[in-house]
């Protein structure tokens, strides 16, 4: 077995973020804030610092914000230069800095079908090797953790050579949200998925495990998304894809991921991320926690 290095991530960007509105109708829920960082941003960071070298956006024809956000600011960097603000130019190159090394490229889904469509658009665009496999993030989880999320993922593919599923347990009321796994337990925190049942009913739940918006993909799993047909709602949904691929008995892994799994993709899940992040960062922390004890 050759051991692939992941050097290439996919983050597909383009969904409608409904869940936001009317925010959503003005930014995209990626641009939202974690303390003073759009989430994408961490994103990029748990990928760069995972080894990726490569980052390719699926954007929506409208997502502007994004290809002006990570092309570096040269002109704000004159007119500081101009005003001798050096502590805010420093900061300014800290952040440049954050994405050198770091090749952006971009594919545009012209209409929102589905997470699997958009991981479609990225592979037609080219650039995908036929026997490379990628990483996948969704624009929408976070995993804060010392050894980063897709490192994790990447570790657990070199040993398994097959797709890796990230995992995460959650309290059994919670299941029906979410993608939901049946799965054997080969080793520790990794999993032999056996089924997956997209939003479950109570009496289909058979794990505490839900699927976090982040995988390691072989070029197999894109010749399913390739030949797989819309659902009845008009989507290639990527859970579909692999529900297809274990029927045919092939093999596909889940990673329980260690780390503190901060969802972006509704208003009351962002809102509790930003305040852990906001309640542990070194700067406001501490005058927050003061700030909240006041509250009658
Ligand atoms: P979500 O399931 O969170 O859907 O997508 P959404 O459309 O963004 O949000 P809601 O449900 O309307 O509130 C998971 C990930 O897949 C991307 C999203 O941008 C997000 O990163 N996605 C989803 C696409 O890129 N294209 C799609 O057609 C759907």
């Amino acid at each position: 077995m050759d051991v692939q290095n992941i050097k290439k991530v996919i983050i597909p960007v383009a969904g409608l973020g409904t869940r936001f509105l009317p925010l959503s109708l003005a930014i995209s829920k990626e641009f939202l804030p974690l303390v003073d960082k759009p989430v994408i941003q961490y994103i990029v960071e748990e990928a760069k610092n995972s080894g990726i070298e490569e980052i390719v956006f699926v954007i929506s024809p409208k997502q502007k914000m994004i290809l002006n956000y990570f092309k570096g600011s040269p002109e704000l960097e004159k007119i500081l230069i101009k005003r001798k603000k050096d502590k805010i130019l420093k900061e300014l190159k800290d952040f440049d800095s954050t994405f050198e090394g770091i090749k952006f490229s971009f594919a545009v889904q012209k209409d929102p079908l589905g997470d699997g469509h958009a991981l479609l658009q990225a592979y037609k665009m080219g650039g995908l090797g036929h026997s490379e496999s990628v990483a996948v993030s969704f624009g929408d989880d976070i995993i804060d953790s010392s050894v980063p999320a897709l490192a994790q993922l990447i570790n657990i593919f070199q040993t398994c050579d097959a797709p890796v599923i990230a995992l995460k347990q959650l309290p059994r009321e919670k299941i029906p949200a979410y993608g939901s796994v049946v799965v054997e337990k080969i080793a520790n925190n990794l999993y032999k998925i056996k089924k997956i049942i997209e939003k479950p009913q109570p009496d289909q739940i058979k794990s505490d495990f839900v699927i976090v918006g982040k995988y390691v993909l072989t070029p197999e799993v894109f010749d399913y998304l390739k030949k797989s047909k819309p659902s009845i709602k008009g989507e290639i949904i990527l859970g579909e894809v692999f529900e297809e691929m274990l029927n045919d008995g092939k093999m596909v892994y889940g990673y329980e991921v260690k780390g503190e799994w901060l969802e972006c993709g509704d208003k009351l899940k962002w809102l509790k991320s930003f305040m852990y992040m906001s309640l542990k960062d070194p700067v406001f922390g501490k005058d927050l926690k003061d700030y909240i004890k006041t509250f009658k």
